[in-house]
Parts: structure tokens; C-alpha cells; sequence
């Protein structure tokens, strides 16, 4: 078979660099979209930086966008950038909307315009469910965002649905519930209390302030989920899924995992801090995914436990190799 292309924007973030590895082992040939930054820096990729190939753009710039699918000429893109963190879209909600909101729409433009026959991921959130009436949320659950991160999604959503129905694309939607790893951004509440677990373990710090323990997510292994977005695009129609693990914990029972896997009591070091609290909570998110279960054949292996194991482990290592010593204050 003649070699296949990928675009992958969000390469450089936790989901692409995986995403990457994945597709370079199925033979593919892959070109991310990859922002300029002030230091050569790229964590993530840096392992197979040699494999792909980096394209100049930005999710807020249409002409880079219809550069990159000039040159990379993609059977598949999958469009994962955006501004991901959820209590920054607070702080920058016109930002927010550009690029996880309206930068989809301008993907999904350039690719109708240069590369119609492509297939087309987009990374919706099940952020978009927020408070939501029903629980488990599966496909058919009404959406009720509750922060511009959410409401962009929700936007980006729809607008990929819309090219679909308008213009006869193969756009799909996965609707991904939490999935985080080793590679996730250090501001997030699974790799901020692994690192601070890891950090207190080794006496490098003393404390851990977080905010609303009680919340309650649908946490997976970020490895797992980018095998389902591909599988997404594999179908013979497209359509969107929900993907998750089907389980929920509270933020205080992965505190509780994290601290007890290196034989530590949280309570000894954990504060309720008012900066890490939301301007409006999702109070739960957990996923039923019969759906993709059946029609992807798609089932995740990696528990929470495994998972928190997992990254508190990262940690470790990480810091005992004296890679970026930092403390999570974010
Ligand atoms: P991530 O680690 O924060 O990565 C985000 C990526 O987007 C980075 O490569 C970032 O580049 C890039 N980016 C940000 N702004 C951009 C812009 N203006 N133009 C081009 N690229 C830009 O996020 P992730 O966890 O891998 O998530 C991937 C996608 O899935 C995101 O869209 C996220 O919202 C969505 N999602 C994530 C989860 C989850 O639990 N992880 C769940 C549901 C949906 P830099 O390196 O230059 O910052
Ligand atoms: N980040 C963070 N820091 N979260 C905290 C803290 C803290 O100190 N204390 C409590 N939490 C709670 C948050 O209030 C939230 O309820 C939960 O922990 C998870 O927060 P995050 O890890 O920041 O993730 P998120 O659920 O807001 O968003 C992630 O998942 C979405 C899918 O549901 C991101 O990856 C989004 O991009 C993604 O769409």
C-alpha cells in the first residue's frame, strides 16, 4: 500500500506526541503543525523528531494553516491543538475561543478548500457535558458547558459536525474523556500531584495545595486513547464517539493512590487552596461508552491505579535524574 500521510496539529502536546509514535508505527508518513517558540525545546517528540516533519503554523492564522495542507497533502489530519487547560480559558477567554473555538473552523476550511477527500479528527471534550443531568454521558447527552474552554468546544464541536453535513467531509468528533500520562502538562491535577508526591517522597518540598477535591473525572491512559482516534477514522462513515474508561474517582481518592503508592499519608501534606478553585465546577464526568466499545472495538487496559502508579513512578525517575526540579504552583 502506498504510504499514507498524517497532519497532526498539537503535535508537540501530550496526545500528538503519541498520536505520532502510534501513526509512524503504521507506516505512516507524519507532519505536525507546530507553533514558533523561543527555544528549541520539544520534550514530547524529541525522541522521533528525526521521523517527522515539523510545519510552521498556528490555529490562529488561516494562511500557515493552508500552507500546511498544501505541503503535507494529508490523507488524515487530526486536530488536537488548542488551549487545553481549562481554568487558563478563565484568564484568557477571547484566546481561548480563537483557537479552540474558531480555529477549527479555520482547519476544517482550509482542508474543504485544498484537501477535501482528507479524513478529519477533532478533539471535542467531555468538558462539553459539564453539568450535566445525566450520568454516565454517552453521544446522545445534552451538552451544558461550563467555561470558555467548554464553551469553544462545544463550538468546534458543531462546526465539525456542520462541514460534515454541509459539505459531505469524513469529519468525526471523539468526545474524550481524561486522559493523562507522563507527558502531560505539569499544571494539570493528576501530573501536578504526581510531581508534588514525588517531590515531597524525595524531601524536596513539604506540601500540596489543590483545589475542589471532590470533583470527579473519568481518568485514562492518553497511550490508549489515540489508538481510538485513529480507529475513528478507519470507519467506513464518519461519526462521533464518546471514549473513556467507564469509571470515576474524586480528586481526593487519586491524592490518596498518588500519596499511598510511595507509603505517604495525604493528609499530612495536602491544603484546599482558593487559587486552584473554578469559577463554575463540572462536578462529574464519566463516560459510557458502549458505543465505541462496539463499533471500535475499542477497550482501554490501563486502570486508574495503574495509572496513578504509573505517573507518581515517572516522577520519580524524573527527579532522581534531576530533570526539571520545579514545584507545581500553577
Ligand atoms: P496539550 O498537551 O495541552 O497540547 C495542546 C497542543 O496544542 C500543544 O501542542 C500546543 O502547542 C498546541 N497549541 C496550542 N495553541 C495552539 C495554536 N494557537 N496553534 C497551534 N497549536 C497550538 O493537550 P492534550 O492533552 O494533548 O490534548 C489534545 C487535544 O485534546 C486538545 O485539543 C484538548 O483540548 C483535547 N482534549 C484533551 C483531553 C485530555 O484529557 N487530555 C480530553 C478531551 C479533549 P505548544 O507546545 O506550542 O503549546
Ligand atoms: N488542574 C487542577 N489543579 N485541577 C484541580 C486542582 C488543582 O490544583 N484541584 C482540584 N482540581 C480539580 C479541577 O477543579 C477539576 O475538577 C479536576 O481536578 C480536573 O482538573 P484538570 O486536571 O485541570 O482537568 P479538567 O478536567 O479541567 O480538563 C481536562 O480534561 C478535559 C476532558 O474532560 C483537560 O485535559 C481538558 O483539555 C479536557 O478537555
Amino acid at each position: 500500500m502506498a504510504e499514507r500521510r498524517a497532519l497532526i496539529t498539537g503535535i508537540t502536546g501530550q496526545d500528538g506526541s503519541y498520536l505520532a509514535e502510534f501513526l509512524l508505527g503504521q507506516g505512516y508518513q507524519v507532519f505536525g503543525l507546530a507553533r514558533r517558540r523561543s527555544t528549541d525545546s520539544f520534550d514530547n517528540i524529541a525522541h522521533i523528531l528525526d521521523q517527522i516533519e515539523l510545519i510552521t503554523g498556528d490555529l490562529a492564522d488561516s494562511s500557515s494553516l493552508f500552507r500546511a495542507m498544501e505541503r503535507a497533502q494529508p490523507h488524515e489530519i487530526y486536530n488536537l491543538a488548542a488551549q487545553s487547560f481549562v481554568k487558563s480559558s478563565w484568564e484568557l477567554p477571547e484566546m481561548t475561543g480563537d483557537v479552540t473555538g474558531i480555529g477549527v473552523t479555520r482547519l476544517l476550511e482550509s482542508m474543504r478548500v485544498v484537501c477535501p477527500s482528507a479524513r478529519f479528527y477533532q478533539a471535542s471534550s467531555s468538558e462539553m457535558f459539564g453539568l450535566s443531568e445525566e450520568c454516565p454521558q454517552n453521544e446522545k447527552t445534552p451538552f451544558h458547558p461550563r467555561s470558555p474552554y467548554a464553551v469553544a468546544k462545544v463550538y468546534g464541536h458543531w462546526s465539525t459536525v456542520n462541514y460534515r453535513e454541509s459539505y459531505g467531509l469524513f469529519a468525526c468528533c471523539g468526545i474524550l474523556f481524561n486522559h493523562e500520562s507522563p507527558r502531560r502538562g505539569l499544571e494539570f491535577v493528576t501530573r501536578k500531584v504526581a510531581h508534588a508526591v514525588a517531590r515531597i517522597k524525595l524531601g524536596l518540598s513539604d506540601r500540596l495545595p489543590l483545589g475542589n477535591l471532590d470533583a470527579r473525572r473519568d481518568w485514562g491512559f492518553a497511550g490508549e486513547y489515540v489508538v481510538a482516534m485513529w480507529r475513528m477514522l478507519q470507519q467506513d462513515e464518519p461519526e462521533d464517539f464518546v471514549i473513556g474508561t467507564g469509571e470515576d474517582y474524586s480528586v481526593r481518592d487519586l491524592v490518596e493512590a498518588a500519596f499511598s503508592y510511595v507509603d505517604l499519608d495525604w493528609q499530612d501534606y495536602v491544603t484546599q487552596d482558593e487559587r486552584f478553585m473554578r469559577p463554575a465546577e463540572v462536578p462529574r464526568l464519566l463516560a459510557d461508552c458502549t458505543r465505541s466499545q462496539k463499533r471500535l472495538e475499542w477497550n482501554p487496559q490501563v486502570r486508574f491505579q495503574d495509572l496513578v502508579e504509573m505517573m507518581v513512578q515517572a516522577e520519580l525517575e524524573r527527579l532522581n535524574n534531576s530533570k526539571k526540579p520545579e514545584d507545581a504552583t500553577i
